[in-house]
């Protein structure tokens, strides 16, 4: 698969998101491990997750975990995979998200992801969401600090602003390697991030990239020129978002989500479909 760059870590140009292997809805674990398995049998080699992806509150790291079994149980080659998690965001169980973004907190959740993925040191670990009772230097200060001590080797963030990604930036010495943000052809008020990450060399994530889990089946009856440009080159029209999103920066790395074989392989094609400016343009006037 063509290659993009998340600091000097070269992993395919798709990745694949693990949240809906892991939150409500959720399939049984054997098509979860399978849909792993038919991702890096694509070429994939990042994979999203973030400790806060499960439903009950006894079952933190439910996907971490998955993933480290995935990856375990794979019959080729997963060394190069590059697994990329977050801390800060939380489930207490009643089906509601919350935040918490306290050095404290930071650490802990750090060491419990560390042993859950059974690694020595975390690929990439992102700052979820700012936590607004918490300054932001101080969230992020903890990663750094996570970074200096060896126990992740690279550092990223999540849902931020242009102000919070020059001030993670700087907190972390220019170390900051990813910004993960929502963009989708329903969501596109990211683009000043993706821009702004485009001018800093920085990979730019887009979560939720055909949508969200719910939606992401109707891209191309709520998007017609997607459901269009689909029908002309014989592809899906998720695979055309996925090729829309790829050709907007070479800095974007999309990570759709998947609980399915089918949807890992089709996404992952995505990085072989070519759309002309004339195409882009109709994708990017809808
Ligand atoms: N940082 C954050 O705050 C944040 C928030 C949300 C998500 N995320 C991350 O971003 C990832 C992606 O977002 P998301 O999973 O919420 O939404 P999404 O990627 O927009 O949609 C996921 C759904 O798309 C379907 N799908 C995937 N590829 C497809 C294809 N080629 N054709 C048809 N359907 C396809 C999957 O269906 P099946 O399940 O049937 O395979 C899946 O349930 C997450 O998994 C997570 O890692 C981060």
């Amino acid at each position: 698969m063509q290659t993009r760059n998340i600091g000097d870590v070269q992993v395919g140009a798709i990745g694949l998101g693990g949240m809906p292997m892991s939150i409500e809805g959720r399939p049984d674990e054997s098509r979860s491990i399978a849909a792993i398995h038919a991702a890096l049998d694509a070429g994939v080699t990042l994979i999203d997750t973030a400790d806060a992806y499960h439903i009950h509150a006894d079952e933190v790291g439910h996907n971490e975990s998955l993933i480290a079994r995935a990856l375990a149980s794979y019959g080729g080659d997963a060394s190069e995979v590059l697994v990329a998690t977050k801390g800060g965001h939380l489930r207490p169980g009643d089906g509601s998200w919350t935040v918490d973004g306290s050095p404290e907190h930071i650490r802990q959740a750090a060491d419990a992801s560390l042993k859950r993925l059974g690694v020595d040191a975390i690929g990439l670990y992102q700052f979820h969401r700012p936590d607004p009772t918490v300054p932001y230097e101080d969230s992020v200060g903890a990663v750094r600090d996570l970074l200096d001590a060896g126990k992740i080797r690279m550092a990223g963030i999540s849902n931020a602003n242009p102000e919070q990604i020059r001030t993670a930036n700087e907190v972390l010495g220019g170390r900051l390697v990813s910004v993960q943000n929502q963009f989708s052809p329903a969501f596109r008020s990211s683009e000043p991030e993706l821009d702004l990450c485009a001018e800093l060399g920085i990979a730019f994530l887009p979560w939720a990239p055909l949508g969200g889990i719910s939606r992401a089946g109707e891209l191309g009856s709520r998007f017609a020129p997607f459901a269009e440009v689909a029908q002309e080159h014989g592809v899906s029209p998720q695979q055309v978002c996925l090729a829309w999103l790829l050709a907007k920066a070479p800095v974007v790395i999309p990570i759709p989500g998947s609980s399915r074989p089918e949807t890992a392989r089709d996404s992952a094609k995505a990085v072989d479909l070519k759309l002309s400016a004339d195409e882009l343009a109709r994708l990017d006037a809808n």
